[in-house]
């Protein structure tokens, strides 16, 4: 797996096209060297897949949809990446779901993640909170993609305290 060198996931021009369409299109302050919009050409940097499903990627991620949908402290669980996204006061992270023991899926339980393998347990943020593991859950990379949405890459692991602000 990649490690991202640094905890901001969003590119300037990934995050003037997340305010851009935040904001139903209107051209924002600072978002261009020129004064225009810059919604036309951060299109065209995270378009929409050939299918036109709305499933935009930003390097190899996956859409998970668009950001209202996570509430604080209420994992989601993406079982095609095998993790979960998770709001927390800081914003919102993706957590792998692949215990780190011996790779079986960990599951919520009450207010944490749980290995019906051999019991390890984790707290929401990934950190290890007991059993035959003492390596916490891997955080992935995230960034917004040009639908608005929320994208994880769950091949690029970044440091615990990294979130989306979103
Ligand atoms: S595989 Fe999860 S505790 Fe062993």
């Amino acid at each position: 797996m990649k490690r991202a060198p640094g905890l901001i996931t969003l590119s300037r021009r990934e995050f003037c096209a997340a305010l851009g369409l935040a904001a139903g299109g209107l051209a924002i302050v600072g978002c261009s060297s020129d004064g225009t919009s810059q919604l036309g050409a951060d299109a065209s940097v995270l378009p929409p897949d050939a299918s036109g499903s709305g499933s935009a990627t930003c390097g190899t991620g996956t859409d998970v949809g668009p950001p209202t949908m996570f509430a604080l402290n209420t994992p989601v669980y993406v079982a095609s990446g095998k993790f979960f996204v998770v709001r927390d006061s800081g914003g919102l992270f993706a957590v792998s779901a692949r215990c780190t023991h011996q790779g079986v899926t960990v599951a919520v339980s009450g207010s944490q993640y749980r290995c019906p393998a051999h019991g390890a347990a984790f707290a929401f943020s990934g950190t290890v909170i007991g059993g035959p593991t003492s390596v916490s859950l891997s955080h992935f990379s995230m960034c917004m993609l040009a639908n608005g949405h929320v994208g994880v890459m769950a091949g690029t692991t970044v440091p615990a305290a990294t979130r989306l602000m979103v």
